[in-house]
């Protein structure tokens, strides 16, 4: 989420305050037709976001996050914002390759992506895709198309808004209840501040973001998980190395699921520092003080279970 300044070299920093060359930051979505910036931006978040994921997937990021779920038996799995379907893969390996996967990511390019990493590994996905999203004179506005038949099985790659959709609810319901939710190292493109969606709700910041995402994540696997069915939620955010910091953590998803009927019950955590070739900013979550980790950073896994 950022501020817009006047257009730099291709050479100079990006106006975004990424840090990153203008030529690889906004400068394409800048130079894209106003119809064809946010496919744009999905785009270019899709190739990028694969270079973090191939590099956290080589280090065994993906099988800590998946691990921490095998003890709770899943056969049937929601995976919410799917990137580059390295978690899935993940997943598919640590539960067994008959695992009913419904992944859904709003990111179209992120679906592609996720269905190429799933058939080179053996597996056969399905893709549906529903969703058109226009410009406005003040942003962008998508058009959510009904889900009339049956999700495909027994991988189903759905594009869907978890904040906004307004079909992906019967349907996920009507698939049938869900073992687990997963949602892991949520993030976004960086055309999203300007659709309505996020507008409407006032986020300002990609930790708003971050949190809007999560807190319908939590509302959606209250209402499609089983009873003892769990979600999973995994940020990067600074090491859990003493009880205040993992009671910080703590309070923060307890106030998350306060609207639900989900109790939190676990966390764990992991050294984790931001891959080589990095080109997706990286987003950490700080507690509910709202401290900024000065030290080693971790994945930090929050596990929920459904009364
Ligand atoms: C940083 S990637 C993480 C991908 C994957 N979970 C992983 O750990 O590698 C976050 C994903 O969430 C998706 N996403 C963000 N907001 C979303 C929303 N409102 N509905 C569905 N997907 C969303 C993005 O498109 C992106 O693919």
């Amino acid at each position: 989420m950022s501020t817009r300044y006047a257009m730099p070299g291709p050479n100079e920093p990006c106006w975004c305050g990424s840090t990153r060359k203008y030529k690889q930051c906004h400068r394409a979505i800048d130079l894209a037709a106003p119809e064809d910036k946010y496919s744009e931006a999905q785009r270019i978040y899709a190739v990028n976001w694969r270079v973090t994921a191939d590099a956290q997937s080589k280090r065994g990021d993906y099988d800590w996050m998946s691990r921490q779920l095998k003890k709770y038996g899943i056969n049937r799995l929601l995976d919410i914002g799917c990137g580059s379907g390295h978690g899935i893969l993940s997943m598919l390996s640590e539960f067994g390759s008959d695992l009913r996967v419904v992944a859904v990511d709003e990111n179209p390019s992120c679906l592609s992506t996720t269905k190429d990493t799933l058939q080179k590994a053996g597996h056969a996905p399905a893709l549906v895709s529903r969703i058109e999203t226009q410009p406005t004179n003040f942003g962008y506005r998508s058009v959510y198309s009904a889900i009339t038949e049956e999700l495909p099985a027994p991988i189903c790659l759905l594009q869907a808004d978890v904040c906004s959709d307004p079909h992906l609810l019967s349907a996920l319901q009507a698939d049938g209840l869900f073992d687990a939710v997963t949602v892991w190292l949520n993030g976004v493109h960086m055309q999203r501040q300007d659709h309505e969606v996020v507008r409407d709700a006032g986020v300002e910041s990609d930790y708003a973001h971050r949190l809007f995402v999560q807190n319908a994540a939590y509302e959606l696997a209250d209402k499609v998980l089983r009873s003892g069915g769990v979600l999973q939620v995994v940020d990067r955010g600074e090491s859990l190395s003493n009880d205040a910091l993992t009671e910080d953590i703590l309070r923060s998803h307890r106030e998350q699921a306060g609207p639900t009927t989900l109790d939190v019950i676990e966390v764990d955590h992991t050294p984790w520092s931001a891959p080589e070739g990095k080109r997706v900013p990286m987003v950490q979550t700080p507690g509910t003080s709202g401290r900024v980790a000065n030290g080693d950073m971790a994945l930090i896994s929050v596990i929920s279970v459904k009364s």
